[in-house]
């Protein structure tokens, strides 16, 4: 069974495929946003402290389960831990991403939807028209929701051609590109008229603004942002050789990861403060402050202005993409595995699933019905998954790793059977899965439920 599984082909596409997953519209959407609703680079620097301390050890923990047992997330962490028990775990990563994967096709879909209307030349006009554009779409009935699904069914047919010639394929291809992109259009907006203030807002840190709120969003962003605890890690992992160094990829993927966020802030924050946008604004922040960025950087020459702006859109959709390839891939790999399905077969059953998932999100955006807790749907599958079902996933991954899986298999797999070269991080990642890492996040659990 191992052999037919499927491997990614080479160091370079597994790295660029998990960091596929790991970059997307948590980078360049929902970071940007929350950095502005935080305090700027005060936020920044406390989430730099959780991807250290607590994303790093969290995504080795991941792989070191999915590599060693090479198996979807349900039965490597069986495997791994010798006990059926600890297969839940895996259940509840995949539980988990199917419900990100729900509200976040959404978002992707909006992305879709302003890809189309910027190529149409539909975005033009002042901050008010923006404004009311976006509110406009986002609180229609249909054409969201559809785009929602679209989306899903794209990531579809992407999983359906294989690890290799599908999620890896897409993923050398988009990554690089996106790069290349996000560097024109830094530069276009910081040298917008004004950007200085944005510039400064985002790296001058106010803590003064920190609270133990300000860590519970920034924790929950971390894990968000690094596709981690859901067993999304764990399953690309199973994909990956022998040979591949734990943790040199952890920290690849998270520098990364962490690069392109910072940088889709220097794209955002100048370009809002120079058109008078406040970057408070909260998840619409994208959606209304970009298409100004286009309109008003190059309204000197608006013919390229239109094709960045179209290059820009359909790049966001394809960083988009590669994450919902990821949150799709477990839930298939699970399916395919356990149920012995065709790998066709057990991608519908989660296309159909998330699919219903994202038409009632997309149904609960702008309107006061389907809500859950005081907060929309949409809102309420975000808040659940990144700060309290994530968190539960890497806890309790890392006491697995930590506590009680067998030392000799711990040490086997980070350090590549005593071969690879970070034989001496070894003690430093003991210490933060066993102590730091289950310590901090059921500190931060239990503040967010009243307990302390
Ligand atoms: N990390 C992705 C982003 O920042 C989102 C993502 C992909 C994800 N796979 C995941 C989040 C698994 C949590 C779990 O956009």
């Amino acid at each position: 069974m191992k052999n037919d599984r499927g491997n990614f082909g080479s160091k370079l596409g597994i790295v660029l495929a998990t960091a596929g997953s790991a970059v997307g519209l948590g980078n360049v959407w929902r970071f940007p946003f929350m950095t502005g609703q935080n305090g700027g680079a005060a936020f920044i620097i406390v989430y730099l402290g959780c991807i250290l301390l607590l994303g790093i050890p969290g995504m080795v923990s991941e792989f070191i389960v999915g590599r060693h047992s090479q198996a979807n997330a349900a039965r490597a962490y069986a495997t791994f831990a010798r006990g059926k028990a600890w297969g839940l775990v895996g259940i509840l990563g995949i539980l988990t991403s199917s419900i990100i994967l729900g509200f976040y096709a959404v978002v992707a879909g909006w992305c879709l939807q302003y890809l189309g209307a910027s190529a149409m030349g539909r975005l033009k006009g002042d901050n008010t028209f923006v404004l009311n554009y976006f509110q406009q779409f986002s609180s229609d009935p249909v054409k969201p929701a559809v785009l929602g699904v679209v989306f899903i069914l794209i990531t579809h047919f992407v999983i359906v051609r294989g690890v290799k010639d599908g999620i890896e394929r897409v993923s050398k291809l988009l990554m690089p590109l996106l790069f290349i992109l996000l560097l024109i259009i830094v530069v276009a907006s910081c040298s917008l008229p004004g950007a200085g203030k944005g510039i400064e807002f985002l790296l001058r840190p106010d803590f003064s603004k920190l609270s133990s709120q300000v860590f519970l969003e920034a924790l929950g962003q971390a894990f968000f942002s690094l596709s981690l605890g859901t067993a999304c890690l764990c399953t690309y992992a199973s994909y990956f050789t022998r040979h591949t160094n734990l943790l040199q990829s952890a920290g690849q993927i998270a520098m990364v990861d962490f690069l392109i966020a910072v940088l889709s802030g220097l794209m955002i924050f100048p370009a809002a403060f120079s058109v008078g946008v406040l970057p408070d604004s909260g998840p619409s922040l994208i959606f209304i402050t970009l298409p100004n960025v286009f309109q008003q950087a190059f309204a000197f020459m608006p013919a390229l202005g239109y094709v960045i702006s179209i290059m820009f859109y359909a790049l966001l959709v394809f960083a988009a993409l590669t994450s919902t390839i990821s949150m799709h891939e477990i839930g298939t790999a699970f399916f395919t595995e356990e149920l012995k399905l065709k790998r066709n077969r057990a991608a519908w059953i989660l296309t159909i699933a998330c699919s219903v998932l994202a038409v009632f999100c997309s149904l609960s955006v702008g309107k006061a019905d389907l809500q859950v807790m005081g907060r929309s749907l949409m809102d309420f599958c975000d808040f659940l998954t990144a700060q309290v079902m994530l968190p539960t996933g890497a806890m309790l991954t890392s006491i697995l790793v930590g506590w009680c899986a067998s030392k000799q298999l711990v040490r086997d797999e980070f350090t590549n059977h005593e071969t690879s070269g970070v034989k001496s991080f070894y003690p430093y990642y003991l210490f933060c899965v066993r102590y730091v890492v289950p310590i901090f996040i059921l500190l931060i659990l239990m503040h967010q439920f009243g307990v302390i």
